[in-house]
């Protein structure tokens, strides 16, 4: 009987969300995990913790720490969290500039290990990020994947199932456009067990949902003084990876790279996707509105400004 051979993942940056990511797919037991960092000891020192949490948790799934790229080859799925925050002082255009340079260079070594994976972006500017990761990895589009709309998406879910007083399981609700402030969170398609948003809440408390959807890392941001989210961006990323390997075929929103849906040609922005074993299967093209259009092109402008500043 030929051996089963468990399915390796490629975590880059063993910072808050690229370790918390790596624990979550090592737990899944789902795949084996390469953590790899620019930081000597840091993948190393976490990925022996993770280890060691194994024999408790009571999964298999092997964790590497390393700072050789060479240790990452042949992965199924690499999973982009290196990067750096922004620091007092520093524009918007210091940080896409530095974290396009280092997106650039790890997706450079990593791609040409792993020629067949599928790379799912985290590193923000997000939607920037994966025009850099793409050209990196000469790989096709629907192997280019960027993680924010699950993540916005969770925001919003939690927000409505706390207002309405439901199980977040329950409530369904998706966000489009670029990770920012300029994202489209969709109330006509959000539901509560399949029934319609609008029959719970009223549409001031709806707007103050989307509100603060919209600035949810911020939030975090405030609250924790340094740094940034990394729990439910690190669960988010999950979704995206568990879909990929287990070829599930969620519908779930993710930035992909548009060229000619809905109207869009050539810039990644958030838009709902069928995630399967070979990436982006399908983006699926809903009917907007004319404000939700609107809406969805300011943000995808916002995304261009930021492209074409790289
Ligand atoms: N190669 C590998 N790793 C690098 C490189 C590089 N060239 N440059 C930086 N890193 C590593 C850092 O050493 C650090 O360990 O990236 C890691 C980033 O971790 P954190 O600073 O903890 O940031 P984190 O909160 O994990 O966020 C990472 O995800 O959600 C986004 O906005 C967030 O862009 C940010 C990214």
């Amino acid at each position: 009987m030929a051996a089963l051979q468990r399915r390796k993942v490629t975590v880059i940056g063993a910072g808050n969300v690229g370790a918390t990511t790596a624990q979550r797919i090592a737990e899944s037991g789902l795949a084996d995990v390469v953590l790899i960092d620019i930081v000597e000891g840091l993948p190393q020192g976490k990925g022996l913790d993770l280890a060691e949490a194994a024999p408790v948790v009571g999964h298999d799934a092997r964790i590497v720490g390393t700072n050789n790229y060479d240790d990452t080859a042949n992965s199924d799925v690499i999973v982009v969290t290196s990067g750096i925050a922004r620091k007092p002082g520093m524009s918007r255009d210091d940080l896409l500039n530095t974290n396009a340079g280092i997106v650039r260079s790890v997706v450079t070594e990593s791609a040409k290990r792993s020629p067949d994976a599928i790379i799912v972006v985290v590193t923000n500017p997000l939607d920037a990020m994966c025009h850099v990761a793409l050209k990196a990895s000469g790989f096709p589009k629907h192997r280019v994947i960027g993680m924010a709309g699950t993540l916005d998406s969770a925001r919003y879910r939690t927000f409505i199932a706390a207002e309405a007083g439901v199980s977040v399981e329950d409530v369904r609700a998706f966000v489009l456009g670029g990770h920012g402030d300029t994202m489209v969170p969709l109330p006509r398609y959000s539901s509560i067990g399949g029934i319609p948003l609008p029959e719970f809440l009223s549409a001031e408390r709806i707007e103050a949902i989307v509100k603060r959807t919209r600035s949810g890392g911020a939030e975090i941001v405030e609250l924790l003084k340094t740094g940034s989210a990394y729990y439910a961006p690190a669960a988010a990323t999950f979704e995206v990876v568990e879909s990929i390997l287990l070829d599930r075929r969620r519908l779930i929103p993710c930035a992909a790279l548009l060229e000619g849906e809905y109207g869009i040609s050539g810039l990644y922005v958030g838009v709902p996707i069928v995630l399967g074993a070979s990436g982006i299967e399908k983006i699926v093209e809903i009917t907007l509105t004319v404000d939700e259009a609107a809406a969805f092109r300011r943000s995808a402008d916002a995304v261009k400004e930021l492209v074409d500043l790289l």
